[in-house]
């Protein structure tokens, strides 16, 4: 079994770390606002409904800290945890929803509290029940998700996936992964190929670590075998998650996930992407007004700690890149199946 990715205990956010892994399944306890955006920052958290969660438990660790005597105090710390919270990782959507609905419960609390300390407790309590809520919602939307798109597979499909969408990146039971989690329990007969991810290699390590967990049959390939493996006729369906999906359907997953798109749509390949509807940006038009994150030089120029390229060589490391929306046969959600056209709402 898997345990939760991230959950509330004794007063602290308790998170795998996912750094350690697959070398060891390590629990890595946050106490405080900023032991936590470290975790996230560093990626022992990571995934988009992951970091959903912990930016809504952030929020109820920076109000259980908080020492405030009057509510304006205690809205103000929340408010500066918020703000720290969500800058640590731009692209996820999620961790700015996930602050956002802490953050409202906090609000529709205060709003009626006096500077009481039971009015105080209570506003305490409403960030926590949120943060609950939100992990449990998590949850229960993957499984959905995992329903809606095991339908799409056909028995004995083999699927590429990218990054980790699995139980991981998210509260449990996983989004993309899940996808396959379910056929496999549906008894489909599915294996899948997991691209290794350079440079952080969320493929290699995590992706391959939760199939041989949930005995699922799965083969690690290299992100520059995944062509070869299409133009083999090998791979009957791409199923990635996603960071964030704007309003026309343009997706910002991992990057190396574009390149996996253009494989596909060429070798006539189905390029599924699931991901809760916390995942879509209705605020964001299209792909192109998405922040994309760039993460340190070191990750690409250092493998496991050995460097590989001369010193002083210009680096870019993009974390993501964006799926244009017609490139994209189908978003898979907690509510169904999409298909193009796509038009998401707020
Ligand atoms: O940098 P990461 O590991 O946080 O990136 C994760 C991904 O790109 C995932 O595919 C995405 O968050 C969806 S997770 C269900």
């Amino acid at each position: 079994m898997i345990p939760p990715t991230i959950e509330w205990c004794d007063g602290a956010v308790r998170l795998i770390d996912q750094r350690r892994l697959p070398a060891a399944l390590d629990i890595l306890t946050c106490r405080k606002v900023d032991e936590l955006c470290d975790a996230i920052r560093t990626m022992a958290v990571r995934g988009a409904p992951a970091l959903g969660a912990a930016g809504a438990f952030g929020v109820a660790l920076a109000a259980a800290r908080s020492e405030a005597e009057t509510v304006d105090e205690l809205l103000g710390d929340v408010g500066d945890a918020g703000g720290r919270l969500v800058a640590t990782r731009p692209t996820a959507v999620n961790l700015a929803w996930g602050i956002g609905r802490a953050m409202e419960a906090v609000n529709d609390v205060a709003v009626r509290a006096s500077d009481s300390p039971a009015d105080l407790e209570r506003v305490r309590v409403a960030a926590l029940d949120a943060a609950e809520a939100v992990a449990r919602a998590d949850v229960h939307c993957n499984e959905a998700i995992g329903g809606h798109g095991a339908a799409l597979l056909d028995d004995g499909a083999r699927v590429l996936t990218h990054c980790n969408a699995g139980s991981l990146a998210c509260v449990g039971y996983g989004t993309a992964l899940g996808v396959v989690r379910r056929a496999h329990d549906d008894g489909k007969g599915v294996s899948v190929w997991v691209g290794e991810t350079r440079p952080a290699l969320q493929g290699a390590r995590l992706t391959s670590w939760e199939c041989q967990q949930l005995g699922i049959p799965a083969t690690l390939v290299t992100d520059t075998a995944v062509g070869s493996l299409m133009a083999g006729g090998r791979v009957d369906a791409v199923v990635v998650g996603a960071d964030r999906i704007a309003a026309n359907g343009d997706v910002a997953n991992k990057i190396g996930t574009y390149t996996l798109a253009v494989l596909a749509y060429h070798h006539g390949v189905p390029f599924y992407v699931a991901a809760p509807t916390s995942t879509i940006d209705a605020a964001s038009p299209d792909g192109a007004s998405i922040p994309v994150e760039e993460r340190d030089p070191d990750e690409v120029t250092s493998f496991a700690g050995v460097t590989v390229a001369p010193e002083g060589v210009d680096v870019r490391n993009p974390a993501f890149d964006v799926t244009p929306a017609r490139l994209v046969t189908a978003i898979i959600t907690e509510h169904g199946v999409h298909h193009p056209p796509f038009t998401f709402h707020p």
